[in-house]
């Protein structure tokens, strides 16, 4: 599954999948963009690839517009194209039930996770139009309760379930000028974001996990690595889950 000669762009690197994915994808001779808005995280990050000179770490809030399209410019003056592979894993919870969700909390999520991801989407996928790449590969990130619902997570479901449909409608517009688009749906993996999960509800869900066990960032990282490759070559618009059966 080589990816010589390939430059990945990975937002939410700095952590849990975004990190795994930086490594796996560099394992398969990738030159990798690391960024998230938690710099020495992804500096982090940026240590555990070889060799290090190859790669970059980016300082980078997704739901700015603005330096999302500054960080593209840095990425084209340093390696003279913009990234043909693109992984949105940058991401955020803040549970609460509806009765007492804010109006903040509901609007972080969908900032970061949905509208971060469009303004990803969109500035790399014009982009690489505009450099006339035509093969190339985005990679948004879902999730299973987006599917099912979760108590606590109205904000986040709604954000997820959308980042799922926009995927849909970006495969079907960027797929003739060679992006495809696909969303990973991970279910429950261990990672920082889980970490804050308590143990009560953590167990629940195991039990309805049929390999009876949470999965790890690298197993994600593996499909996203697949996706990124031209292994995957006739797979668009597709949403594939990575939940050990849930
Ligand atoms: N862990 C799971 O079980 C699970 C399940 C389904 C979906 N996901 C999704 O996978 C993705 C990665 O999650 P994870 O578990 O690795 O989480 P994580 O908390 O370990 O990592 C998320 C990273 O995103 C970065 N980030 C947050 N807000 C950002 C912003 N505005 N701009 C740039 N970077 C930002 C954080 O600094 C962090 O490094 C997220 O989209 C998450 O919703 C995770």
């Amino acid at each position: 599954m080589s990816l010589q000669g390939r430059l990945a762009f990975i937002t939410g690197a700095g952590s849990g999948i975004g990190r795994a994915t930086c490594q796996c994808l560099a394992r398969e001779g990738a030159t990798i963009v690391a960024a998230d808005q938690n710099f020495p995280k992804v500096q982090e990050t940026l240590k555990l690839l070889n060799p290090q000179e190859k790669h970059s770490a980016m300082s980078l809030s997704v739901e700015n517009k603005h330096n999302i399209q500054e960080v593209l410019n840095n990425i084209i003056k340093t390696y003279l194209k913009p990234p043909s592979i693109v992984v949105n894993a940058a991401g955020i919870t803040r549970d609460n039930f509806l009765q007492k969700l804010s109006d903040a909390d509901f609007a972080q999520v969908l900032d970061v996770n949905l509208k971060g991801t469009f303004f990803v989407l969109q500035t790399f996928a014009n982009s690489l139009v505009e450099h006339k790449i035509n093969e190339a590969s985005i990679i948004n990130i879902g999730s299973i309760v987006a599917k099912f619902g979760n108590i606590g997570q109205a904000n986040y479901c709604a954000s997820k379930a959308g980042v799922e449909a926009m995927t849909k409608v970006a495969a079907k517009e960027y797929g003739s000028l060679g992006i495809r688009v696909n969303t990973i749906i991970p279910g429950m993996i261990v990672t920082p974001m889980t970490a804050a999960v308590p143990e009560k509800v953590m167990n629940k869900f195991k039990a309805m996990i049929p390999l009876g066990r949470f999965g790890l960032p690298e197993e994600v990282a593996e499909v996203i690595t697949f996706l990124a490759s031209t292994k995957s070559s006739y797979i668009n618009g597709a949403s594939i889950e990575v939940t050990g059966g849930f």
